[in-house]
Formats: C-alpha cells, sequence, structure tokens
C-alpha cells in the first residue's frame, strides 16, 4: 500500500489541479484510495495540511536549492509534491523520521524513474543542511514574514498598514499552531452538564468557557470528537467560539422571527433555534443549492423545528416583518486560516474585492427588508477591513451603530466604527477571526 506521504502528495496535486478546498480533496482522495481507517486518514491529513500551511517556506527552500534552469513547476507533479512533502518533514516536523529522503526517493523512483529519485535525493540532502533563518535574515520585513510564516506577501504588507507589526506577527504566526477545539453543546438535545459526564465516559475532556454557557473547550481527547456518540447524535457541534459570538450579538429570543440570510450549512440557524428554545420562526436563506441541502440535512438531525430553509439570493430577496436579521456574509475567510491553510493559496485582492461588492449589496438589500428599529448582524470570518469596518462605514450616517455585548476588541482605529465593532483573533481570544457588528434601522 502507498505511504501516507505518497497520498498526501496525491492530496496536492489534485488540490493544484482543481484548487477545490483541502479538505474536499482530501476526502476524495482518501475515497479513491479506500481509506477508512481513522489513524491513516489523520496520518495522511496530517502531511497535507502541514504541508499547505508551510507552503511558501517550503517552495522558497526547494527553489533555491534547484539548479540551471529547473523550476519547481517545470517538475512532474509528484515530484514536486513528494519533495514538498519531504521538505515539510525535515524543516517543521518535530519529531521527523531519519528516513524522510530514503522514503521520497522510494516513491519516486517507483512513480517516476530512478533518475528522478537522484535528483530528490540530492535536493534533499541540500536542503537538510540549509537554514532557513539564516536564508531570510537579510531580506526586508515583510517578505521575511511572508516566508517565515507562509502567507502571501499582500497579505502581510496589508496587515502590517491595518494592525502594525507586532500584532501581524502575533496574528500570523498564531496562524501556523495548534488551535483551540470548541464545542458547541446543542441543548435542544442534552444539557451541558450531561454533555460533559457523556464526553468524559468517551475519555474527551473539556472545560467550560467563561463567556458563552453552552461552549466547551476540548482539553484532552483519546481519539477524534468526530468518532464520539455526542457527535454522531448531534448533541454536541464542533463549533468556533468566534462563530458562536456572531449568535450571542443576535440575542434571538423564543418567538423571535429571524432571517438568517447566508445560512448554509446552517451553523449558526441551529444555534438561533437553540437559544429560540425552538419557538418562533427562522427564515434560513442561501444561495447555493447544494449547500441549502447540507443545511435542511443538517436542521433536521439537530432537532430543529422552527427553520425554514430558501433557495434565494439575500441582495434581491423581499420578505416583510423581520425584526432580527444575520448577515454571516460570504468572504474571504482571512480570519480562518488557522483550520483552513490552503486559504492562503487561493486568496488575492481581486478575491477580496469581489467578494466585498457582494457583501455590499446583500447589506444594502437587508436593510431595506429590515423594520423600523430592527437588529442587524453583519459578520464575517476576515481579518480583513474591506469586509468589515469598511462596509460598515459605507452606512455611518444611515444606520445607528450599537457595541455588540459580546468579548472582542474595538474595530481597526482608523474607520468610523471602529469604537462599535468588535473583532475577534485567535492570538488574542483563541478564537478564528471574526468581525461582528450590530446595526440598528433608524
Ligand atoms: C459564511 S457562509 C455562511 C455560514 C453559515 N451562516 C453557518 O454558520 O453555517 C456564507 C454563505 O453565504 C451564501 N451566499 C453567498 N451569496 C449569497 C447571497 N447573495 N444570498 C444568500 N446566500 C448567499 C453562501 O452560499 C454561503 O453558504
Amino acid at each position: 500500500m502507498a505511504s501516507s506521504q505518497e497520498l498526501a502528495a496525491k492530496v496536492l496535486m489534485e488540490f493544484e489541479e482543481t484548487e477545490k478546498p483541502l479538505k474536499e480533496v482530501f476526502q476524495k482522495v482518501c475515497k479513491k484510495h479506500g481509506i477508512r481507517d481513522y489513524q491513516i486518514m489523520a496520518s495522511i491529513y496530517h502531511y497535507a495540511f502541514e504541508t499547505v500551511k508551510n507552503i511558501i517556506a517550503i517552495d522558497f527552500l526547494l527553489e533555491r536549492t534547484l539548479k540551471g534552469d529547473v523550476t519547481l513547476k517545470k517538475l512532474p507533479p509528484i515530484v514536486r509534491n513528494i519533495l514538498r512533502i519531504a521538505v515539510f518533514e525535515l524543516k517543521f516536523e518535530r519529531n521527523s523520521s531519519p528516513l524522510v529522503t530514503d522514503l521520497a526517493v522510494k516513491v519516486v523512483k517507483r512513480n517516476v524513474s530512478r533518475r528522478a529519485a537522484n535528483f530528490v535525493n540530492a535536493v534533499l540532502h541540500q536542503i537538510d543542511k540549509t537554514d532557513l533563518n539564516n536564508l531570510v535574515k537579510n531580506t526586508n520585513w515583510v517578505k521575511r514574514l511572508s516566508i517565515l510564516t507562509s502567507h502571501p506577501e499582500w497579505f502581510v504588507r496589508k496587515l502590517e498598514n491595518i494592525m502594525g507589526r507586532e500584532e501581524t506577527e502575533k496574528f500570523l504566526r498564531a496562524n501556523n499552531e495548534i488551535r483551540v477545539t470548541w464545542l458547541r453543546v446543542n441543548t435542544l438535545k442534552i444539557s451541558v452538564e450531561k454533555a460533559i459526564r457523556k464526553l468524559e465516559k468517551e475519555n474527551i475532556i473539556v472545560e467550560e468557557d467563561k463567556d458563552f454557557p453552552e461552549v466547551l473547550k476540548i482539553i484532552k481527547a483519546e481519539k477524534p470528537v468526530v468518532t464520539s456518540s455526542l457527535h454522531k447524535r448531534n448533541e454536541v457541534f464542533i463549533q468556533d467560539k468566534g462563530s458562536v459570538a456572531v449568535v450571542h450579538a443576535l440575542t434571538p429570543e423564543p418567538g423571535d422571527i429571524i432571517l438568517d440570510a447566508c445560512a448554509a450549512p446552517g451553523m449558526k440557524t441551529t444555534l438561533i433555534a437553540q437559544h429560540m428554545e425552538n419557538k418562533g420562526k427562522i427564515i434560513a436563506v442561501d444561495i447555493s443549492p447544494r449547500r441549502i441541502q447540507l443545511l435542511k440535512k443538517m436542521v433536521k438531525s439537530a432537532g430543529v423545528k422552527i427553520a425554514y430553509p430558501i433557495l434565494g439570493d439575500s441582495a434581491k430577496l423581499k420578505i416583510k416583518n423581520i425584526s432580527k436579521i444575520l448577515i454571516d456574509a460570504p468572504c474571504s475567510s482571512s480570519g480562518v486560516l488557522q483550520s483552513n491553510p490552503d486559504i492562503k493559496v487561493t486568496l488575492t485582492p481581486k478575491r477580496v474585492k469581489r467578494l466585498s461588492l457582494f457583501q455590499k449589496i446583500i447589506l444594502q438589500n437587508m436593510l431595506e427588508v429590515l423594520e423600523e428599529s430592527g437588529i442587524l448582524i453583519y459578520a464575517t470570518c476576515s481579518v480583513l477591513p474591506e469586509e468589515g469596518e469598511g462596509q460598515i462605514d459605507a452606512f455611518f450616517n444611515k444606520v445607528k451603530l450599537e457595541t455588540p455585548k459580546i468579548l472582542g476588541t474595538k474595530g481597526y482605529s482608523n474607520f468610523k466604527c471602529a469604537t462599535f465593532v468588535k473583532r475577534l483573533f485567535p492570538h488574542i481570544h483563541d478564537t478564528s477571526g471574526f468581525f461582528i457588528s450590530k446595526m440598528l434601522k433608524n
């Protein structure tokens, strides 16, 4: 059978070719190769995700080592990606095996040729002797941080201008660290106390969160939480604390009529229903037919009885009598790089610009839909101001802003709305990066 490294290289090849989310291509490759064993899957996942997390540094080391007119791009995909994984192991893995190079050589010999294998052997021996910190010590701050933390240069430069060097470095470094896993107890199915006891019985040790009563922090787990009976029964969900904070900002109450404008796959819809104790109505809109199916499934399995899924466009939707709206807007996801490192590769200024235009038209229309003195929460899992403060400032004189009563720091200081909005960061709050704002219609 192929090694985890070889299968991880196949995941990276598929990712390069399709640019589809890494989690999706990982599932596809495992399915294609008939991998169902959790330990093997975890190992493939580890190599693929950790390599992508460090991809800019890895490619920099490789490009510096290749000679003549050989470039990384010109190499056969299997060679390029086996090299990447081996460099990850040599340079970033804590206890890497002494057989890293031998294994990579073997895979290339079997898949390509003896000559290619000799080439891989030479490149890896050279990189093993190279000190990355030394190589970048004379480059400018932006480029150095871009390489050392593997984030695109334009992104590092932008954050430097917004939050300064110290915060930028802390944020970028946090993206590469192991994140806290948060659980949200589905109180429609189980009490928090009972969930804690049941998790403990399955050797998953948790701690209650100080900010939100339904949130638990995983302290120790002997097996993946997704394999626990509670997760299988939808009694607990893996949900970032920042995502929970968005729902708390909305203050859903039993009997409310709420419009969840970008609802799929339904993580927040189901939490809203929980806060409403399954009393009232949630109109859950999403533009994606595939994702609305996921929402329907999630709503049903979570025991939610008050959600009405609608396939629709919130930039155009006309509907009356809505006093609370949640816009969990489509965004660059630049706040979730800890859990989705592949976004580092696909994130571009052009994409951010396109998404901020969508956000603007959804926000514009939803403010029209909202009843007089109604509440609108606009949130994104982005750290970029175009998808946060910039959107709110455009409506600064047209709505009343109210600071959401949740944890978080204030917004970026050179925006009018800064003191009225909240930001969450992995290096400060142990959450994904979130922007959360609350508007009242005059
Ligand atoms: C950040 S995700 C929402 C996540 C969801 N609220 C949750 O907690 O599970 C953004 C969603 O917006 C949807 N979307 C994008 N443009 C939209 C539009 N014009 N109208 C409605 N939904 C839209 C996407 O399909 C995507 O599912």
